[in-house]
């Protein structure tokens, strides 16, 4: 039944069915369409549309609808409507006639795709907030398992200094802090609501959109018709904050698919992560990470594909629109599966500590350590960091490390070094001395990881008590 046929004297070809029918990917907001629409019909009651009687009839067509859905009973593929909308008004139809026709009364497809995707939204922030918690719960258990361990902390992909393996933990926990309250900021700005807006210009019966607005959880209904139909900055910055928390993911990934090479042999992953190959009998490939960082090129695509289908866009609605819902449709999903499986990552993990504070302890990484150790006998850092330089060029030299020199050779360079140099060099030593707000030292690193197991109980508790 299409929508609009009395105005057309013959029907639609099946090439433009193809382009311009949505049913194949906007089945996904069944659910919300029938709630919109029992808000609408209740708002349609109020405002003297609806008698009490028409009303309930369709709530109730509608509720049955609705367990239907969500039980993912709804036949899509045997039906040839164009859009859910349109579906969910021919179901209705079927179930109670005329009634079912009165329903889209003052209503237009364009506010209600519009309320219908903001639903959308904000359910999956819901999700998504407690699958980026899991990857922050996986994060500080792992950080937990591996106090003590310390392993190379770089720059440039050289080793630079040692680090606690629980503040590198840290490290992606901060990251994906930002993610969550992105999400929060995200919900707070969309959370408006644009029934009642119609086609563009707002509706002529005198409907409650507060009243609506309410029911449907929205903190206030949108302030402009021509705004609310034609609005998606909420799905850019859905798209944006899961490109961000993406490109974290694949950060986190490359990370690990570093540490776990043969090279660094610093990790293990789990086999239920992991791939063979078909032709090496000897490969265990960290696949799962390899996509954690491959799935960056769709979702970031997908931001950059409706950034430019919006920005030639004149108000209001335009069907150019309808584009914007497979690419976040798949972003969400491919967000949430790296998500799931970045925790699946994290929890499998075993860490070889010896090696890790094997590789911490070369590279000459205690130099910073000499400077400092200088600054303190009264020498400019500056001149310290050029004698450190020295010593390390007199170490490469000798082929041993800084702390390997005898007190003799490292003197012939300054004569400021004695004895007391040698504890100053012991890979700890450096460590723990970072013990400033947001350091690497043993007792920062702690304070940091309680605090954060803290607030992630809270976050679960609250979580908890919402339902
Ligand atoms: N399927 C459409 C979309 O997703 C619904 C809105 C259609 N509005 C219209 N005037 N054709 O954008």
């Amino acid at each position: 039944m299409a929508l609009w046929g009395g105005r057309f004297e013959s029907g639609a070809s099946s090439m433009f069915k193809q382009v311009n029918d949505s049913l194949p990917f906007d089945r996904v907001m069944a659910s919300q369409d029938i709630q919109g629409s029992i808000s609408w019909s209740r708002a349609l009651h109020k405002a003297g549309v609806l008698t009490v009687d028409e009303q309930q009839q369709l709530e109730a067509a509608l509720s049955e609808l609705k367990a239907q859905a969500d039980a993912g009973e709804l036949d899509f593929d045997a039906s040839s409507e164009e859009d859910i909308h349109s579906f969910v008004e021919a179901a209705l139809i079927e179930k109670l006639g005329d009634i079912g026709r009165k329903l889209h009364t003052g209503r237009s497809r364009n506010d209600q795709v519009a309320t219908d995707f903001r639903l959308w939204v904000r359910e999956h922030i819901a999700s998504l907030r407690s699958d980026v918690l899991g990857v922050i719960k996986s994060l500080l258990n792992a950080a937990s398992r591996h106090q003590e361990a310390i392993i190379p902390g770089y720059t440039h992909l050289q080793r630079a200094q040692p680090i606690h393996f629980a503040h590198w933990c840290l490290a992606y926990v901060e990251m994906l802090k930002r993610d969550l309250s992105r999400l929060d900021d995200l919900k707070a700005r969309m959370n408006q609501c644009p029934l009642g807006s119609g086609a563009l210009a707002g509706t002529t019966f005198p409907v409650d959109r507060h009243a609506i607005a309410d029911e449907l959880g929205f903190d206030s209904p949108c302030l402009n018709s021509l705004d609310a139909v034609s609005d998606r900055d909420f799905v850019l910055e859905l798209l944006f904050t899961a490109s961000t928390s993406m490109m974290h993911l694949s950060r986190l990934a490359e990370d690990m698919i570093f540490y776990n090479s043969g090279e660094a042999g610093f990790l293990q992953l789990g086999d239920s992560v992991t791939s063979g190959s078909s032709l090496m009998p000897q490969k265990k490939n960290p696949d799962a990470l390899e996509l954690m960082r491959g799935k960056c090129g769709r979702v970031f695509g997908s931001l950059q594909a409706l950034l430019v289908t919006m920005k030639g866009l004149p108000l209001a609605y335009n069907k150019d629109m309808q584009e914007d819902k497979e690419g976040a449709i798949d972003a969400v999903n491919q967000w949430h599966i790296c998500l799931c499986i970045a925790s699946e990552v994290l929890d499998s993990l075993q860490l070889n500590e010896e090696r890790c504070r094997i590789a911490a302890a070369q590279g000459y990484s205690n130099a910073t350590e000499l400077a400092d150790y200088l600054v303190g006998k009264g020498i400019p850092f500056r001149t310290g960091h050029d004698i450190a330089g020295r010593v390390v060029l007199q170490a490469i030299d000798n082929g041993c490390a800084i702390e390997d020199l005898p007190l003799s050779q490292l003197q012939s360079i300054c004569d400021k070094i004695e004895d007391d140099v040698y504890p100053v060099l012991q890979l700890e030593f450096g460590v723990n001395q970072r013990n400033i707000l947001g350091g690497t030292s043993k007792e920062t690193v702690t304070k940091a990881l309680y605090q954060e197991l803290e607030s992630l109980d809270q976050e679960l508790e609250s979580l908890d008590k919402q339902g």
